[in-house]
């Protein structure tokens, strides 16, 4: 039985994913947002899964804009075919596990060491698959299907390119997630496959950085709210949403700039595009 009371009066992504802790931060011009190395060296190599997405597709851009990155691998659901010398495109969907091990081997075969994976993937509605407004919305199928691929896959991503990474001087790690996936700061709840899906997620994320922090190059890993950006998978939930909503140039610009400067020391964090420290 639906619930009415028990849904905010508007329950959109705009509620639900801004960060109020973080101070608005002026937007800087695409070369010095895109400016920051991601590594030391000038032959970086760098994973993107989900380049294809609207973020995903911009952290490539900012990666390539990164002249210490040499070489990106790529990926997307759907073949594509690479327009770029510097980019090597795979096909992988967490759906298919054989796509999974395919990249890690493709990767090995290719690449001798990974100094950065940046996980772009994710889905908040699908075929069936809602954001549930309340309980009786929550179903078995759509549930799974959430966790499969926001927490699943990525963490079997990590698991098929840790050899690479391990070969890395100074490795990094960075996973975007959401914010609705902390537990601490749910304060009004529904959402459940999505928000119970990213709180698995940055379990693994946490579990992950614990684990690669022992390596005897250890490698930093986090996870980031990219704050409510306008991409397909926002799209849907931001018509009547009154506050500015960035632009995924904006968003991975931010991100990338993070990514860069991140040290060992900020492992096993969460945070907003900006810096900010989100709770678990
Ligand atoms: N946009 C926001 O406001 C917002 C807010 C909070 C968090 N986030 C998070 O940010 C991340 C990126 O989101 P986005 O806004 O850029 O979404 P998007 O534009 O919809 O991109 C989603 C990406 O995930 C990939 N993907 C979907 N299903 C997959 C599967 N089964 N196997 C492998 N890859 C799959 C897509 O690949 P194809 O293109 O091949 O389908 C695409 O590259 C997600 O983790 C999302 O939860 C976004």
């Amino acid at each position: 039985m639906d619930t009415p009371s028990f849904e905010p009066p508007s329950y959109s992504l705009s509620h639900i994913c801004q960060n109020k802790n973080v101070p608005f931060v002026k937007p800087i011009d695409k070369m010095s947002r895109y400016a920051p190395a991601i590594a030391q060296t000038m032959n970086d190599t760098l994973l993107i899964v989900g380049a294809s997405g609207g973020l995903g597709a911009e952290l490539l851009e900012a990666a390539l804009a990164d002249e210490n990155v040499d070489k990106i691998h790529a990926t997307s659901t759907r073949p594509v075919s690479s327009t770029h010398e510097r980019v090597r495109w795979h096909q992988l969907d967490y759906r298919e596990p054989a796509t999974v091990s395919r990249l890690g081997e493709a990767l090995a075969e290719s690449a001798a060491r990974l100094d950065g994976l940046i996980v772009a993937t994710g889905i908040l509605a699908a075929e069936d698959l809602q954001p549930e407004k309340n309980i009786a919305q929550l179903a078995r199928h759509a549930a799974e299907e959430s966790y499969d691929i926001n927490a699943v896959g990525p963490l079997l991503v990590f698991q098929s390119c840790a050899k690479l990474l391990r070969a890395a001087p100074t490795p990094k790690a960075l996973f975007l997630s959401a914010q609705v996936g902390s537990v601490e700061d749910n304060q009004l709840g529904g959402w459940y496959s999505y928000r119970m899906a990213k709180a698995a997620l940055n379990m693994g994320i946490k579990c992950a950085a614990i684990e690669a922090g022992r390596w005897r190059n250890p490698a930093t890993v986090v996870a980031v709210h990219p704050g409510t950006t306008r991409t397909a998978l926002s799209r849907p939930f931001i018509q009547r949403r009154k506050a500015p909503v960035r632009s995924a140039a904006d968003s991975a610009g931010r991100i990338y700039t993070l990514l860069a400067g991140l040290t060992a020391t900020e492992t096993g964090h969460f945070f907003t595009a900006d810096g900010a420290m989100l709770p678990w």
